[in-house]
This record gives C-alpha cells, structure tokens and sequence, in this order.
C-alpha cells in the first residue's frame, strides 16, 4: 500500500458515532471513553484538514454537556465525575474549534482550575481524579491543560517537573511513576511536561532519543517497550518525543511509512497492525504521527496539517498559547 484513504479515514471518523447502536453493549462499554474518543476523532479529522466534516455545534453542545458541576472538571460522559483525561480532552477539542472565548465557557473556567489544581500532590505529581491513581500521564494532562488555559504557574510546574525527572531511568526512558519501566508513550508525556515547562534542558537528549530510535522493528514499526510488537500509535508517541528532542530523522521514515499506511483499512480507519480492526484512537496517532514525518521530511506527500509534538494539536492552534522553546 503506498495510498493514504484520505477520504475514506474523514467518512470513518463521520461515521463513528451512528455506527454503534445506543443500546448495544459497545456502547456502554465504550462510555468511560466517549470524550476521549471525540478529541481523538477531531484531531484525526483536523489533520486530515477536514474539521467540517463534524457538526461543531452539536460538539461544543456535547463537551459542555460532560461539565460535572460538582467536581469542576468535565467526565467522559454527562452525568460522569470530572477525571483529568477527558478534562483535557474537553479543553483541546474546544481549543481546536475556537470555542474557549464562549462565554459558557468562559463560565466554568475558575472551577476548571481549582479542580485541575487541586490534583496535585505533595509530592509534586498529579492525581488523575479524587480517588487517587498517579501516572506521569496526568501530570502532563494537568500541565498541558493549565497551559492552552494560560493558568500554569511556578508554583505548579516547578515540583511536577522534579517529579518527572524522578522517573527518567538508567536506560534513557522515563516510566509511569519513579523506578517503573520505561515506556515510550510515558517518554511522551515526561518529554511534553518538560518543554511545556521550558525545562528540556535538564536531561541529556542523546540517550533518551537512542533509547527511542531503538523503538523501530523489523518491517519499519514502532513499538512501545523492547521485544514488543510495533503498533501504529507509537507512531505518534515516539515520533514526537523524537520530534520534540529535535531527532525525528533518527528513524527510518520510508520503513515507518510504509508500516502505517499497511494498517489502514481501505474503507476507512485505522488499526494498531495491519489487518487488525481499526479504532479511532489508532486512527487518530497513525495520522497525527505520519504528519509529523512529513514536517520533518518537509514533504507533502499525504497533504497533511502539520501537528504540535507537545499539545496533540495542529499548530495553528497551539501558536496561539505556545510559550515553550522547541530545539
Ligand atoms: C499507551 O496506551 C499510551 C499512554 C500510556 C499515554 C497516554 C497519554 C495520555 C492519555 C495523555 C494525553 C495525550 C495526548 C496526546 C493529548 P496503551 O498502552 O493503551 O496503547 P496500546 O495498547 O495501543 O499500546
Ligand atoms: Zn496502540
């Protein structure tokens, strides 16, 4: 396969929402994610420079309507309590469609932040809601959320980033918490939270992008951790980790190329392997990834809207806030 399904990967994200039935059990199963997925759908499509092909008011109607008044922060779902994933979600997707100036919106903003604010520990980490799970992934979530609001202070950043550096292993990675193993989508958030912060220049970058470049497989994937199968996400988290540490050409584009354009399926969609069933969130980092190939390549080949390797998001929507320095 040399084609990108440009057209059929829009129809797909179109799609998505009908194609499940209301009353099926996919359905339930999927709510806990259901914010998520919306950002994941809409960054796909706003790569693919195709954001129209969503009804935007019907989607700013749905974030809002996942607010939870009693936390502050918005759930994955109306009526679900306020987590710290699908409150960043609800903030990107309403900061990709110009809509964080609403003044519904512009309403929940100072609970919005004491909730975000309040996740934070002694220690300097992040929960991901009141009941307590800590992962390197909320922190970055808290930070990149405070940022694109134009909330993030000192005072947060600074213990959050000696917290990050606590998980930075021998090996050049960094893992969920102090001493876990090194994963490559945690390499993501560690590496984001720092050049958010303007603090990327308290590591060493050449271990860390070796350490990353070793991600690519026979077959030219990525994977996630050594002896692992590539997938078509660590496209998106590796590459821009390497992106971000100025060394996306440490890995073989035409390879890594040609493994993600053999995970699409033709009628839209795409899968972490080829011929696996595909889903929006793969759907979502194969593009996002390929487009940042194409940035470092230069090149236009798929037409793709170039992405931030920190937000997630396109970069004509991140200059606004952006007060990071990228290498
Ligand atoms: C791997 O998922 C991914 C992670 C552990 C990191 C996820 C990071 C966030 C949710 C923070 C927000 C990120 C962005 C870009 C806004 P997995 O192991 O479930 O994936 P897999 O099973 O497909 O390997
Ligand atoms: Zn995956």
């Amino acid at each position: 396969m040399t084609q990108l399904f440009k057209q059929k990967h829009v129809e797909y994200v179109q799609n998505l929402n009908s194609q499940i039935s209301q009353d099926s059990y996919e359905y339930w199963l999927s709510e806990h994610l259901r914010l998520n997925g919306i950002y994941w759908g809409v960054v796909a499509l706003a790569t693919m420079d195709n954001l129209k092909a969503l009804p935007e008011n019907e989607v700013f109607d749905f974030v809002l309507s996942c607010w939870d008044s009693r936390s502050g922060g918005f759930g994955a779902f109306p009526r679900h309590d306020g987590h710290i994933l699908s409150t960043l979600s609800a903030i990107q997707v309403l900061s990709i469609y110009n809509r964080l100036d609403d003044p519904k919106v512009v309403d929940k903003k100072p609970a919005i932040v004491k909730f975000i604010k309040e996740l934070q520990l002694e220690n300097g980490s992040f929960q991901g809601d009141r009941f307590g799970e800590v992962d390197t992934r909320f922190i970055y979530t808290a930070i990149s959320a405070l940022s694109i609001l134009g909330e993030l202070t000192e005072e947060m950043s600074r213990p959050a980033v000696d917290f990050i550096l606590l998980c930075q292993n021998f090996d050049g990675g960094f893992g969920m918490v102090p001493g876990a193993e090194s994963h490559a989508a945690q390499v993501f958030t560690c590496l984001a939270t720092l050049a958010i912060t303007g603090q990327l220049d308290r590591i060493k970058p050449e271990k860390t992008a070796a350490w990353l470049s070793d991600r690519q497989v026979e077959g030219g994937g990525l994977n996630g951790r050594p002896e692992k199968l590539p997938d078509s996400c660590y496209s998106w988290w590796v590459m821009s980790s390497l992106s971000i540490l100025g060394k996306a050409h440490w890995v073989d584009f035409t390879g890594l190329i040609s493994f993600i354009l053999k995970c699409q399926d033709p009628n839209g969609g795409i899968s972490d392997r080829a011929d696996n069933e595909t889903d929006v969130y793969h759907t979502c980092f194969a593009l996002a990834g390929l487009s940042l190939i194409e940035m470092s390549q230069k090149s236009k080949e798929f037409g793709l809207v170039p992405i931030d390797p920190v937000y997630c998001m396109p970069t004509s929507v991140t200059r606004k806030f952006t007060n990071y320095t990228q290498q």
